[in-house]
């Protein structure tokens, strides 16, 4: 899929992105989003605050990563931009940071390339992540970022999107070769341990809209770092990785369902 052509838009099939955004209290959804989340909801009503654990980590993931120097960032199924995005807390710490959003839905990439219009170093790439040689040679990739430099790796939510365990670790394997040393990456995924009786539930809902979705273990998940170093506190609940005051606190019977981690290149 080249970067330019932005396929149309189903506005009668839910998307995982438009779903999310809804969630996430934004405005770029449709009426057959709103319903597979009114659905979704009612199975779990936790799950916005399950989402917003997600993105707390995400941040905390992006703020040390910047905190330790890192002014560049890939940011894999980065979604439709919503308040505390990748940008926005890099940029707190690393003002001229240089960023790549990727997504393949094309809602999400039309809105990151519109927020990012003028902005220099931004840009947003339509491409499916699993495909690392079209995402690193890709026009932006080429000319925002310094490969030879560290750059941060992220696909935070994301992988529970993709059920082929062998295309995703291929993937990942790929994009940790063509990063520098100094390289963070940063994952989080849906969890399958203790799996609770709604997460089957949240699955079927899903399988409906464009996004379907799988649940991994953590040893499985621990594998998409490959040999990199893995930060303390290591693979975690996303709630207990370097947790800050004032983040959303899910209660106990939610908090195991997204795991976390932050690792680095050596
Ligand atoms: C739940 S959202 C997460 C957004 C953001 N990373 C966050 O944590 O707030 C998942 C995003 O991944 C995108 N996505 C799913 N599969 C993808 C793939 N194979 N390649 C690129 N993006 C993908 C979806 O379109 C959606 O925008």
């Amino acid at each position: 899929m080249s970067a330019e052509t932005v396929p149309e838009v189903d506005p009668q099939r839910p998307s995982g992105a438009r779903v999310y955004d809804y969630y996430l209290g934004g405005t770029h959804n449709f009426a057959a989003d709103r319903q597979a989340a009114a659905v979704a909801l009612a199975a779990m009503p936790e799950l916005p605050a399950v989402l917003r654990m997600g993105r707390a980590f995400m941040r905390r993931a992006v703020a040390a990563a910047a905190g330790a120097g890192i002014e560049q960032f890939l940011d894999l199924g980065a979604g439709i931009p919503a308040p505390g995005s990748v940008p926005e807390v890099a940029r707190a710490i690393q003002p001229t940071a240089r960023i790549v959003s990727v997504d393949l839905d094309p809602v999400a990439v039309v809105h990151t390339r519109r927020v990012a219009a003028g902005e220099p170093g931004s840009a947003a790439l339509l491409a499916d992540l699993t495909d690392a040689e079209a995402v690193l040679g890709a026009e932006p990739v080429r000319e925002i970022l310094d490969l030879d430099r560290p750059v941060c790796l992220l696909a935070v939510a994301v992988a529970h999107f993709i059920p082929d365990t062998e295309r995703l670790g291929r993937a990942l394997e790929r994009y940790r070769e063509a990063l520098a040393p100094g390289s963070h990456l940063v994952l989080s995924h849906a969890c399958a341990e203790g799996s609770p009786p709604h997460a089957k539930q949240i699955l079927r809902i899903y399988n409906h809209t464009t996004s379907p979705m799988i649940l991994r273990e953590k040893e499985e998940f621990r594998a998409f770092f490959g040999d990199w170093r893995l930060l303390p506190p290591g693979v975690v609940a996303a709630a207990d990785w370097r947790p800050a005051g004032g983040d959303p606190e899910p209660g106990p019977s939610v908090r195991g369902e997204i795991i976390a981690g932050v690792a680095v290149k050596a």
